[in-house]
């Protein structure tokens, strides 16, 4: 099928180069200049693992090709996903969906009646019912529209598009969800259900699954703090609890908390779109959520404070700046907010990450970089581990211990050897648990 996939962040290119894998004949729209030069040129102006093999193997098929505004090629595409950002508004809870809103009417000038536009953004339920009407208004006939919500995550997207766990379509007709159905075959011959359901129903459950992660992640985090004023261990709890099928074990993870471009800009967004409702109440525990995540980064440095007193001019080492391993993406990054915090407390703040320094660019130019652990460990006072990329497990705590001016760390992810670190001397302090020594 000739399809068109418009806006090329990370869920457009990640949708695009899997529509490609699928066969499908593509043409991605991306205005922004230095993005889709990077993609012509089969690169992606991110990092995630996998995606920039599979986009170099796709173009060279001749199955993907990318431009940054419709033509006449592109308007004789059968369907059009929407793929453009929903950022969090400036100063406020709420979605932008004004890009969303852009590329819609833009798309309007040049579809045909019989085209299908299929929304994967994520955005406040009520919105596919406003597009689908202003989209009307412009081409004068009745825009074909449905709702196909994506679930990939950042660091495993190419396998989470082509092995989702299930795929959701909203849609007025049954012809839209036909020609979906159509789409995804080769990933419905292999099992995934297809979930056929109302449009406003499907823009539900986006951010509702996002809602229910964020809320695992900061019920664990809530334990966490009782943990810490209780002796008792966050992780065989999360552990225990997590054996009853009920509960389940992932997204069970204590630490620093979650962050990214998804789930706290989800939760917020969903937050405000209630309020608009008239049923801000209903999503109150959402608000705790939030205060409960960002309490952990808080936590981070009221621990650095209490261990070192004065943190002024102190050298602290941030291992990881990214939100999550696998991924450059610094947005909401719970382990550089630690880091800035530390800044404004006075601290001399040195930050690693293996992928994410290109990405923080200029930004933050009182943040010190080092390229490597040992040259960022040198007279450290303190180190945090914020983001559990692998070869921080590789970490040699003897030989790095003959680095720094102190040996304390924090292990914001609790992933590190409590016992080996200890043994080779080291003051390890773990989120929600006792078992510093
Ligand atoms: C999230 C969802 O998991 C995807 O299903 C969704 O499609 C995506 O948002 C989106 O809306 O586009 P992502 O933001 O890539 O995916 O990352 P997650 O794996 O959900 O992790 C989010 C944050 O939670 C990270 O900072 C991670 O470190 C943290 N986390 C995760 C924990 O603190 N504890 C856990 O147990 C799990």
């Amino acid at each position: 099928m000739k399809i068109s996939v418009i806006g090329l962040g990370y869920l457009g290119a990640t949708h695009a180069v899997a529509m490609a894998k699928l066969g499908h004949e593509v043409i991605g729209i991306e205005p922004d200049t230095s993005r889709l030069i990077a993609l012509q040129a089969g690169t992606l102006p991110f990092y995630e693992p996998g995606l920039d093999e599979a986009l170099k193997e796709v173009l060279q098929d001749g199955k993907i090709s990318f431009q940054s505004a419709h033509d006449a090629k592109s308007a004789a595409c059968e369907m059009y996903f929407l793929c453009v950002g929903t950022p969090q508004l400036t100063g406020a809870n709420g979605a932008d969906t004004s890009y969303v809103f852009a590329a819609a009417r833009e798309l309007a000038l040049v579809i045909s009646e019989d085209a299908i536009v299929v929304g994967k953004s994520t955005v406040p339920v009520g919105t596919a019912l406003r597009l689908k009407g202003e989209m009307s208004e412009i081409t004068g006939f009745d825009v074909n529209l449905a709702w196909n919500p994506e679930f990939l995550r950042e660091g495993t997207a190419l396998e989470d598009s082509l092995r989702p766990d299930r795929i959701v379509v909203g849609s007025w007709n049954d012809h839209s969800v036909e020609k979906l159905r159509n789409v995804y075959k080769p990933i419905l011959e292999s099992g995934t259900p297809f979930i056929s359901l109302d449009v406003a129903t499907a823009e539900l459950v986006k951010v509702a699954s996002n809602s229910f992660l964020a809320t695992k992640i900061s019920f664990i985090n809530a334990m966490a703090e009782v943990a810490e004023v209780s002796g008792a261990d966050t992780v065989a709890l999360a552990e225990a609890i997590g054996y009853d099928e009920r509960i389940g074990k992932k997204f069970l993870r204590n630490g620093v908390g979650f962050g990214g471009g998804c789930l706290p800009k989800d939760i917020r967004g969903f937050i405000a779109r209630a309020e608009e409702l008239g049923v801000g109440r209903a999503l109150d525990f959402l608000r705790h959520v939030d205060q409960v995540n960002l309490r952990r980064r808080e936590r981070v440095v009221e621990l650095a404070t209490q261990e070192l007193g004065d943190v002024t001019g102190k050298k602290v080492l941030v291992l990881g700046i990214s939100f999550k391993p696998d991924s450059d993406d610094l947005r909401d990054s719970p382990s550089l907010d630690v880091a800035l915090r530390l800044l404004a407390v006075g601290a001399r703040v040195v930050v690693h990450d293996p992928m994410a320094l290109g990405a923080l660019g200029d930004r933050h130019p009182e943040l010190e970089r080092a390229n490597d652990i040992e040259t960022g460990a040198k007279d450290a006072e303190l180190i945090f581990l914020g983001t559990e990329w692998s070869e921080y497990n590789s970490i040699e705590p003897a030989s790095l211990g003959n680095l720094v001016a102190n040996k304390l760390i924090i292990d914001g992810r609790n992933v590190l050897d409590v016992a080996a670190w200890q043994a080779a001397g080291w003051r390890l302090i773990a989120l929600g648990r006792n078992v510093h020594n």
